[in-house]
């Protein structure tokens, strides 16, 4: 099956039934009305609002600049597009890390103020009675875990994490608990594709890899670099489906050269 069309509205419920059913889950990154427009009436099943809306949007470095505030504006952008498939919107870095309170607060904006339909925050151990605190007052939450990007400065580079058997291990136990704490979900970022196997066998519910192979029960990817707006970023991991880099440009450098010979407008584009 190649999509759920024929379903209503995807809910934390659906991507259940789809792991339980041995459906893949489709999700990717959005930041705007008009792209998430496009997504949802593709078929999409999840659209992530992502922290890397820093990069991709803001043009930093890291995921750790962008504010709450700034998430809920994506994310009230990219609901406004959608009619069919889940939202869920990352915490950003500084918005949950303090204390399970802090977590529950922002959360609660992010729901109330986007309309979004579940928070995702990274981490395990730590921020598992934050992930409790949240799920107890009914709202999903989706866990990170593997290389997560507001650790970057922790971990030094973007290379591929748990390589090593006791980050492995930890990997597989905070799986489980994020699990046990209630969350729907669990992005497993960067790791070997045998261990995110592992991990997703384990868990009954679904993982959602991104370079983490093809055993994940899902996968997701930041829709800059799949449709080539970025074309300086080719980790191994990524399938390229358009070149929109060079179509744009070359768009753009037409319309230039209209302008400048005095083609555009012509007459029937005028009043
Ligand atoms: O912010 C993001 O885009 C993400 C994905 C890479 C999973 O967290």
């Amino acid at each position: 099956m190649s999509s759920n069309r024929d379903i209503k509205k995807i809910t934390t419920h659906t991507l259940q039934v789809m792991k339980d059913r041995g459906e893949k889950i489709s999700m990717i990154t959005a930041y705007d009305y008009s792209f998430a427009k496009i997504f949802d009436q593709s078929s999409i099943d999840v659209i992530l609002v992502g922290d890397s809306a820093s990069n991709v949007m803001a043009g930093h470095e890291t995921t750790l600049p962008i504010t709450l505030d700034q998430m809920i504006y994506h994310a009230q952008s990219v609901v406004r597009g959608i009619e069919r498939c889940l939202v869920v919107v990352d915490m950003p870095f500084g918005s949950y890390q303090g204390n399970s309170k802090e977590a529950l607060n922002s959360a609660i904006r992010i729901m109330k103020e986007t309309g979004g339909h579940s928070v995702k925050l990274e981490g395990g151990e730590e921020v598992v009675e934050s992930v409790k605190r949240i799920v107890s007052t009914g709202i999903p939450v989706m866990g990170h875990l593997g290389l997560t990007p507001q650790s970057i400065y922790k971990f030094g580079t973007y290379s591929v994490r748990a390589k090593e058997e006791a980050e492995a291990e930890k990997v597989k136990k905070d799986a489980l608990l994020l699990q046990e704490a209630g969350c729907f979900a669990i992005v497993l970022e960067k790791i070997p594709a045998k261990l995110a196997a592992e991990v997703s066998a384990s868990l009954h519910i679904p993982t959602i890899g991104i370079g983490a192979g093809n055993a994940c029960d899902g996968q997701v990817l930041v829709m800059h670099d799949m449709l080539g707006i970025n074309n300086t970023f080719k980790p191994r991991f990524l399938r390229t489906y358009l070149n929109l880099n060079e179509q744009i440009t070359g768009a753009v450098k037409k319309y230039i050269e209209d302008i400048k010979s005095g083609d555009f407008p012509n007459q029937q584009e005028q009043y």
